[in-house]
């Protein structure tokens, strides 16, 4: 069979990144990088992380079938769960029938704390520190002078009072700093260390800690799809039917945290993945997406769910998302640089953009399959390799033995074990 005739997703390894060269998404170099099955060595590891004794992989997939603003766009996607890449893949099919995803970021501001403690006079503080926010900020430009060349810098400075904290009273100073495309932990902490001993001069406080916060709520992502009812129907569900169902999931997340966490774990299944592969943060991006999913104080779902009036489903997610295109693993890992080329956004804005149509996509694959067949027959099939390979089945046994389980309806540990036993190399 020719490789054309085939999906992607049937494909093996070195086909699939043929093909990737061949369709333009991947270099010729970059390919050739992936042939070879080249990652992080042990000596660059070395060099990110303290103790290091090994590297530890993860699987990279690519979920096909993205079109964001228009630009169809290859999802490079880090992760051990099976399902979660081709989940995404679906759900971006089904999009894609309907013209695909509109999405757009806030311009990359991150925000910084500085506590300060025996501040006397609050209100005298954020006088002067009003009257000297121009000598801050022209600190900070000469700190950062490339960020500011790239029209980034520093956008805003204002203060909160905790009269009552169990430390007792304590101004916190908040800097918003425009850190272009870097994630920005860096440029920000060392903004902050920096500029806290004039703070401490113009508010009369002592500086405590000095750090960003997480709670990234300016540099939102939003996406949103629409999709008729035709594109939803399943071989047992019309399209209306599946719409329905999807309504009826979001209101359970919308009226249940147990099952809003869940929902929200599933949307971070897509989201996370591509952090990973990009190399950026991706458990500052969790805390951000959790907190901003309970900013009410009661956990909601990341996503929403309606019905327009001509009967399309109307698919959103808004969440704060703090990921980078430059600096930190970004430019170290060499399938981050590599994840971040098959990508093509330009900016980190455009990552957040796309990052956050992964997480729609991903919701409504789990939404559509959930309210509909469940998901455990499409999980338990590709479930099947890994527990073959728990069992101890090698090389090619493993594709054999998971085939035995599937067609029997059997995915066990206990079974594979013995299908490696009764078969011996499972050849017969
Ligand atoms: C599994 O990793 C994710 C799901 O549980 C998400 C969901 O329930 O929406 C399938």
């Amino acid at each position: 069979m020719a490789m054309t005739d085939r999906k992607f997703y049937q494909l093996s390894v070195p086909e699939r990144i043929d093909q990737l060269i061949a369709e333009g998404g991947l270099s010729a170099e970059d390919g050739a990088f992936l042939h070879v099955g080249n990652g992080l060595t042990v000596t660059l590891a070395d060099s990110m992380s303290e103790n290091t004794i090994g590297v530890y992989g993860l699987p990279l997939g690519v979920a096909q079938n993205f079109i964001v603003n228009g630009r169809p766009v290859l999802i490079p996607m880090a992760i051990e769960e099976p399902s979660v890449v081709a989940a995404a893949s679906n759900g971006a099919r089904l999009v894609a029938k309907n013209g695909g995803f509109s999405a757009e970021a806030d311009p990359p501001h991150m925000i910084g704390q500085i506590q300060l403690m025996h501040v006397l006079d609050y209100e005298a503080a954020v006088e002067r520190l009003e009257q000297e926010k121009e000598k801050i900020f022209e600190l900070i430009r000469t700190l950062h002078p490339t960020l500011v060349k790239l029209g980034g810098g520093p956008v805003e400075l204002y203060s909160k009072w905790f009269p009552q904290s169990s430390a007792g009273p304590m101004m916190i100073v908040y800097l918003v700093l425009d850190v272009r495309d870097a994630m920005g932990a860096n440029a920000i902490n060392t903004t902050l260390e920096n500029i806290s001993p004039l703070v401490e001069e113009l508010s009369g406080g002592e500086a405590r800690l000095r750090v960003l916060s997480n709670f990234s709520d300016r540099r939102m992502a939003r996406a949103s799809c629409s999709l008729s009812a035709d594109t939803l129907a399943m071989q047992d569900y019309s399209g209306e039917e599946v719409i329905t169902r999807i309504l009826e999931a979001a209101a359970f997340a919308d009226a249940d945290p147990y099952r809003a966490v869940t929902h929200n774990k599933g949307v971070m299944n897509g989201i996370d993945a591509v952090m990973l592969a990009t190399g950026n943060d991706w458990r500052a991006v969790e805390a951000g997406a959790h907190a901003w999913a309970a900013r009410a104080g009661r956990i909601a779902p990341l996503t929403s769910w309606k019905k327009d009036a001509q009967g399309n489903l109307i698919g959103k997610i808004e969440l704060p998302l703090a990921a980078g295109i430059i600096g930190g693993a970004t430019a170290v890992h060499p399938l981050a640089a590599l994840s971040l080329r098959m990508l093509k956004v330009k900016s980190a804005v455009e990552l957040a953009e796309v990052t956050a149509c992964v997480g729609l996509a991903q919701n409504l694959a789990a939404l559509r399959s959930l309210a509909t067949e469940g998901i455990q027959k499409g999980h338990m099939a590709l479930h099947a390799r890994q527990v073959a390979i728990a069992a101890g089945a090698k090389d090619d046994q493993i594709e054999k033995v998971a085939d035995i389980m599937r067609k029997e309806k059997k995915i066990r540990l206990e079974f594979a074990k013995e299908i490696l036993k009764r078969y011996g190399t499972v050849d017969s």
